[in-house]
Order: structure tokens, then sequence, then C-alpha cells
């Protein structure tokens, strides 16, 4: 199986470009963020304990998503791999991952981050929050915060991968079909 990481800041075109991704290379689409969503909507235990860390853009408990994690590798078949979108978010989640893949012997195949700089961010989320009204993109204290928490907790992944050989790097401020042929020139490798 191959496990690939897609990477990058909110509204930094992930689910967005994660489409694509899934139809041209077989691959299973997880976005915690969506996973999560879903849980608030049917209104569930899980649900309500994240709706208020979400909407104060914080993140929710590691193992929870963890979790979440472990059991769709356990229960979803026939696919090349997966296209995990916003997941892993700190380092302990990394951490957390390595140690789930290593049970079956398998590792992470490559991590693939966009990247766009934070005026971009609250661009692009404005932008989506008049067409999709995602509770967390509608208020602007929420915005900054996620993206604090971007830096402050997700961030130091660049490193942790760098260090394993695993990370790549894509501009991420062109047009989504230009970014979408810089995401394709580099899975291609793998
Ligand atoms: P999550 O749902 O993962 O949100 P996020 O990381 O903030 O990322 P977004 O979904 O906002 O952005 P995206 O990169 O998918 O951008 P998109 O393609 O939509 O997480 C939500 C919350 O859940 C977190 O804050 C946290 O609380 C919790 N959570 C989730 N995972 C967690 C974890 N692992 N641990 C703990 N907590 C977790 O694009 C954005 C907009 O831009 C769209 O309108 C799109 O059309 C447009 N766009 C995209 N690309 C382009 C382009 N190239 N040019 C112009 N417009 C573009
Ligand atoms: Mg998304």
């Amino acid at each position: 199986m191959k496990y690939f990481i897609l990477f990058g800041p909110p509204g930094a075109g992930k689910g967005t470009q994660a489409s694509s991704m899934v139809e041209k290379y077989n691959l299973r689409h997880i976005s915690t963020g969506e996973l999560l969503r879903k849980e608030i909507a049917a209104g569930s235990e899980l649900g309500l304990k994240a709706k208020s860390l979400i909407d104060a853009g914080a993140l929710v408990p590691d193992e929870i998503v963890e979790g979440m994690i472990e059991s769709e590798f356990r229960t979803v078949k026939g696919v090349a791999g997966f296209l995990l979108d916003g997941f892993p978010r700190t380092t302990a989640q990394a951490a957390a991952l390595d140690d789930m893949l290593a049970k079956t012997s398998e590792e992470v195949t490559a991590v693939v981050s966009i990247m766009i700089p934070d005026e971009m961010i609250r661009e692009r989320i404005k932008h989506r929050a008049s067409i999709e009204g995602r509770a967390d993109d509608a208020n602007d204290e929420t915005i900054s915060n996620r993206i604090k928490t971007y830096h402050d907790k997700t961030e130091p992944l660049v490193g942790y991968y760098k260090a394993k050989g695993k990370y790549h790097e894509i501009d991420g401020t062109g047009t989504i079909e230009e970014v979408r042929a810089k995401i394709c020139d580099l899975m291609d490798r793998f």
C-alpha cells in the first residue's frame, strides 16, 4: 500500500486537489476534517466534543483522529493506497502514524506539501465561506486561530519529514490546474 500525506495550511487546496488525485492514482481520500464534520452533522458524542474545538480554530485531541485513521486503514480495501488530507497535524500524530504502519512493516510513501502565504489563506477561506458555509470559515478570529495553530503545531512536521527524506513541496499559488499539474509530475515518481 502507498501512503501519501497531502500537507499544507488551511485553504491551501488540499481538498480541491485530492479529488483528481484519488481517481488518477486509485487512492482512498481520508480527510480528518471531513470525517469530523460528518460526526458533527450526525450529532454524535464525538461530534459534540469536536465542534467547540473546531469552531475555535483549535485541534481536536490526537487520539480521536488517530483512531479514525486506523479504522479507515483496517476497513478500506481495493485501493492502491491512501491519501491523507489534514492528518498528521502534530508531531505526536506523525509518530503514531509511523507506529501504525510499522505494525505491517509499511511506511509513509511521500509528503506532498502545497504551500501558500498566510494572506492567500485568508482570501481563499473567505471565498469558500461564501460558497460552502463551513462554520469554521465564518469568523475572522477562527481563521486567525487556524493559521496560528498551523504555524505552532503543524508546521514542525516539515522538518520531521525532511529529516526522513519524504518531504516534497509544491507552490500552491497558481491556478487549480497549474497546481494539479505540479502534483501529478511529483506523484508520477512514486
Ligand atoms: P480541515 O477540514 O482539514 O481544514 P483545514 O486544514 O483548515 O484545511 P481546509 O479544508 O480549510 O483547506 P484545504 O487545503 O482543503 O483547501 P480547499 O481545497 O478547500 O480541518 C478542520 C478542523 O478539523 C481543524 O481546524 C481541526 O480543528 C480539526 N482537525 C482536522 N484534522 C485534524 C487533525 N489531524 N488533528 C486535530 N484536529 C483536526 O481550498 C480552499 C478554497 O480555495 C476553496 O474555495 C477552493 O475552491 C479554493 N482554491 C483551492 N485551490 C485554489 C487555487 N489554486 N486557486 C484559487 N482558489 C483555489
Ligand atoms: Mg479541506
